[in-house]
């Protein structure tokens, strides 16, 4: 059974619009609980442009599912990840004028950073998954930092799936897969997944968990979050 990671940042993103109170991600992480996600999944970003501290803080004394923490390897969102201490924290790039994750981490350029990170994350108990690209060296580089899982970038799958040729991107997710699963790496995927191309990337061989965001809170818009989580669900499998 794949988990379902849910990813409230786009709510935190609508209520930044206006800097007021709502709509809450918090509360939304838990309506999506209440649909069937198995991880909550928020990207503190150093700009702190969507989702803040207080989000990080509260949810974490109230989810009643694990949390997956997004964060760059920096200093101070580092620093609440050690406070905090989610299940997960996956280690993502961040570039300042990107409007979303834009390509994987380069682990191999700075492999002492992320493992020094990995390390320190450890000691505190917090499990480091790394958002790289589907690319064997990447992966290699991640398997040498002591991260228990990567998750793969499927935004170019997801292009190409829309572009009507997604076979070379499959391709490349397939053999990530099995390269992960031969280096001992738990495997994630996540980016750019809706509700019609994930049928195409759920039987990656060794996939445990996929985190989905936008597409999501499009739908809950319609059909209200719990609904929208629970129709995501039911596309990944039994029961
Ligand atoms: N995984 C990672 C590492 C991400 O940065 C994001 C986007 O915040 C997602 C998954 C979810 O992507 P989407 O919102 O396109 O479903």
């Amino acid at each position: 059974m794949i988990r379902l990671g849910v990813n409230v940042d786009h709510v935190a993103t609508v209520r930044q619009a206006r800097r007021g109170h709502e709509p809450d991600p918090v509360t939304a992480a838990h309506e999506a609980e209440l649909g069937g996600a198995d991880v909550i999944t928020v990207h503190l970003r150093e700009d702190r442009r969507h989702v803040t501290d207080r989000d990080v803080r509260l949810l974490a004394q109230t989810l009643q599912t694990p949390m997956n923490l997004e964060l760059a390897v920096a200093a101070d969102v580092l620093a609440l990840a050690l406070e905090v201490r989610p299940r997960l924290a996956t280690l993502v790039p961040e570039r300042r004028e990107e409007v979303t994750t834009e390509g994987g981490l380069d682990v191999a350029g700075q492999l002492e950073s992320v493992r020094a990170a990995v390390a320190r994350l450890a000691e505190a108990g917090v499990a480091t998954s790394l958002f790289v690209d589907p690319d064997p060296r990447q992966l290699e580089a991640a398997a040498r930092t002591g991260a228990a899982q990567v998750e793969l970038h499927t935004g170019p799958f997801a292009h190409a799936w829309r572009a009507g040729a997604p076979d070379p991107e499959l391709t490349r997710l397939r053999r990530a897969a099995d390269t992960a699963l031969e280096l001992g790496l738990r495997l994630a995927i996540g980016h750019g997944l809706d509700y019609r191309n994930v049928v195409a990337v759920r039987g990656l061989p060794g996939l445990e968990e996929m985190h989905i965001g936008h597409a999501i809170v499009s739908r809950a818009l319609y059909v209200g979050l719990r609904e929208a989580v629970r129709q995501m669900k039911a596309l990944l499998g039994p029961p």
